[in-house]
């Protein structure tokens, strides 16, 4: 499957972060496929959420490179990060939605900050993509009167807002119930299909990771230790693999 001919939408090679004394990547490496839906586990505190950061250039290797469409974001400005990260969306841990706003302007924000479009574009690409998500007609709602599973679709609404190829999912379904998390996992293979996006999806909830990815990674010790297709890595034989996916005793 992997030929030299393969299309890598991002690529990390061999890079270290490290906390104070806390050492979370060490050699990481990583080729995404464009198009496809890459699903990264591991255990808590591993580096899943540093490892998006890091892609968004919100945090800095220590050494080693990192790719982003072939450019060497490592290397990058602040300013010359601002064009890549307009490229990408995120769906933060948590939703991370502006309190004090209502739906509407938490999906248009970065419209009105950024784009330059008129007030009535920007209207209309939001409630585009509040329909997208099921969320038609809760514009004028403010995120306290949501629903956890609500504001994840919020959340979503306002990362595909600026048209990203990218989209980074940080625990999509954490702490919500399984019949939302399933409508939650239906969104992401549903923004895929229709966007073409790649999708980068965090998350330590093996029903959820399994059910949305093309491919899974699984992180450990600071580096990726396994990364295949679903069956691949059920069938690998890593020991910290098969005791991870065997889930809590
Ligand atoms: N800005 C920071 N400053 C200091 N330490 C940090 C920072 N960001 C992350 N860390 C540390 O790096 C390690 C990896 O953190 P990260 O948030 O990537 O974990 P994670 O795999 O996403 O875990 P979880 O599943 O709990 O979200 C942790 O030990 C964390 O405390
Ligand atoms: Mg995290």
């Amino acid at each position: 499957m992997m030929s030299e001919k393969q299309d890598y939408i991002i690529r990390f090679c061999d890079v270290y972060k490290q906390f104070e004394n806390n050492q979370v990547l060490t050699g990481f490496n990583l080729d995404i496929i464009r198009g496809e839906t890459l699903v990264i586990m591991g255990r808590s505190g591993c580096g899943k959420s540093v490892t998006l950061k890091i892609i968004l250039g919100l945090l800095h290797p220590d050494s080693g490179q990192v790719f982003i469409d072939g450019v060497e974001t490592t290397e990058l400005s602040e300013r010359e990060l601002v064009p890549l990260r307009k490229k990408m969306g995120m769906l933060f841990q948590g939703s991370a939605l502006f309190d004090s706003l209502t739906v509407g302007d938490n999906v248009g924000f970065a419209l009105f900050e950024h784009s330059g479009k008129s007030y009535d574009e920007i209207e209309q690409i939001i409630n585009t993509n509040l329909e997208f998500v099921d969320l038609a007609g809760t514009a004028g709602l403010m995120p306290a009167e949501l629903s956890g599973g609500m504001r994840k679709r919020v959340a979503l609404a306002r990362a595909i807002a600026y048209n990203p190829y990218i989209l980074l999912y940080d625990e999509p379904t954490t702490g919500l119930d399984p019949i939302t998390a399933t409508t939650i996992n239906e969104l992401v293979r549903k923004t895929q299909k229709e966007y073409g996006v790649t999708s980068i999806v965090v998350t330590h909830e093996l029903e959820s990771g399994f059910s949305v990815a093309d491919r899974i990674a699984v992180i450990n010790d600071g580096k990726i230790i396994e990364i295949g297709t679903i069956d691949q890595v059920k069938n690998s034989s890593n020991e910290f693999v098969q005791r991870f996916l065997a889930g809590p005793k």
